[in-house]
């Protein structure tokens, strides 16, 4: 195979540089002449922004500090290409690109979205006859595609979400029987709860867990919530809850919305969503008279690199290998997928699928494994979350505080 380029896209996770590392190592296993990174996903792409991976990747301390830096690497974009029958000049300029560097394979890491842009280019070289190769290495916190057991970026979410509620529970019930405290933990995930769900993962031997978890697969009645704090509030002082970013109303509202507040939209037309931790707290406060704080994890949940699942950083490591597998193999128009081969011991391998059956496709958590209560998590969820936290990868350290590796601007 000749010359091939990778591209990040999408909100960013701890390990989705473990993937630009995969590809870059089985590229150069397999003698790739040149592996290119496009800066700034397809977007930058266009403008012609690409470097070349072996200026930072050739060393073996290049890579292991890549495996360790959060946030996109090669710089990310949130860039939805038109229907082949009116973007037919774009598609043609990336096709002229490609052609300008000689690849032979494109690798784009991403979630739903970005992998819509893997179908798109794929479907247009299958019917113009163009030699490259399209293939989806999978990426999200939001875990939420479809076909793949898990996503890679998940587990690494989860870890930190699970190990900030253990922090924030100890530290919200300090002052014990002699004053009342609740806090509202609002939790990334769009549309899916399978972040929010990680909340579950912080009760172990030494922490009794969160009070209440709501997913956005339930719809969120603000009554009962009120309902449900007002009776914690009545059997203990300390109540921490985790909520989901996405929660609506049963009316079909979202909740970070009903401050009269609205998010920006993107071009794939999702909602920005924040707030409704804020909300929530200043809601509780006033209709209960105690004190109420929220916190929102927002962008830290996703760039905590530092406290990176293991199993995460390695997965997504072959997650990127695996599509050079592929492309050498021929294959065009799929995306990895992680397949679990069993819960204990936990073991997972890759395998490819139709990018047609996954693109634009959101896999929620099942509502099976929500507890009867509608705000806790089964034991099933429990099963397939922990083995994806576990081991860790102790950062390089440089004057106190991670080292990263950082690109030299494009
Ligand atoms: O899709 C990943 C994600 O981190 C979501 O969980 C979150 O809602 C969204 O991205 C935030 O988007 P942005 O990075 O564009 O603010």
């Amino acid at each position: 195979m000749g010359n091939i380029i990778v591209g990040q896209s999408g909100g960013p996770t701890a390990v989705i540089n473990a993937s630009v590392a995969g590809v870059y190592k089985r590229a150069k296993q397999a003698g790739v002449p040149k592996v290119y990174g496009m800066v700034y996903g397809i977007q930058g792409f266009l403008e012609g922004k690409v470097i070349d991976l072996d200026d930072y990747l050739s060393t073996g301390e290049g890579m292991e500090l890549l495996k360790r830096t959060p946030a996109a690497f090669l710089g990310s974009c949130r860039f939805k290409l038109p229907s082949i029958q009116t973007g037919e000049e774009l598609y043609e300029n990336i096709f002229q690109m490609l052609e300008k560097y000689d690849i032979d394979a494109f690798f784009y890491i991403g979630g739903n979205d970005s992998m819509d842009t893997v179908k798109m280019l794929s479907d247009y070289a299958a019917q113009k006859g163009k030699r490259q190769r399209f293939i989806g290495v999978p990426k999200t916190i939001d875990n939420d595609l479809p076909i793949t057991d898990h996503c890679p970026g998940y587990g690494s979410a989860a870890k930190y979400i699970a190990t900030s509620l253990k922090e924030i529970i100890r530290d919200n019930a300090v002052y014990g029987d002699y004053r009342t405290a609740v806090l509202i933990v609002e939790i990334m995930g769009r549309h899916a709860g399978w972040l929010t769900a990680a909340a579950h993962l912080a009760k172990d031997a030494s922490c009794e867990g969160v009070d209440a978890i709501y997913l956005p697969e339930k719809s969120f009645d603000l009554s009962l919530f009120l309902q449900k704090i007002r009776e914690l509030t009545q059997k203990k002082r300390s109540v921490v809850i985790a909520v989901s970013e996405g929660v609506k109303t049963p009316e079909g509202r979202f909740v970070c919305e009903l401050d009269g507040a609205g998010g920006e939209i993107d071009v794939f037309g999702h909602t920005q969503l924040s707030g409704c931790g804020a909300f929530l707290a200043s809601y509780v406060q006033d209709r209960l008279g105690v004190k109420a704080r929220a916190v929102e994890l927002s962008t830290l949940q996703r760039a905590a690199t530092h406290l990176a699942s293991l199993t995460d950083i390695e997965e997504a490591v072959m997650a990127g290998e695996a599509a050079v597998s592929a492309a050498l193999e021929g294959m065009s128009g799929v995306m990895v997928t992680l397949k679990r081969d069993s819960d204990m011991p936990y073991h997972c391998t890759t395998e490819v699928y139709d990018i047609h059956k996954i693109a634009n496709i959101e896999r929620k958590v099942p509502v099976e494994w929500i507890g009867k209560d509608g705000c806790s998590l089964r034991p099933e969820y429990e099963a397939y979350a922990r083995p994806l936290i576990l081991g860790e990868l102790q950062p390089i350290y440089e004057g106190g505080t991670p080292k990263h590796l950082v690109r030299k601007e494009q």
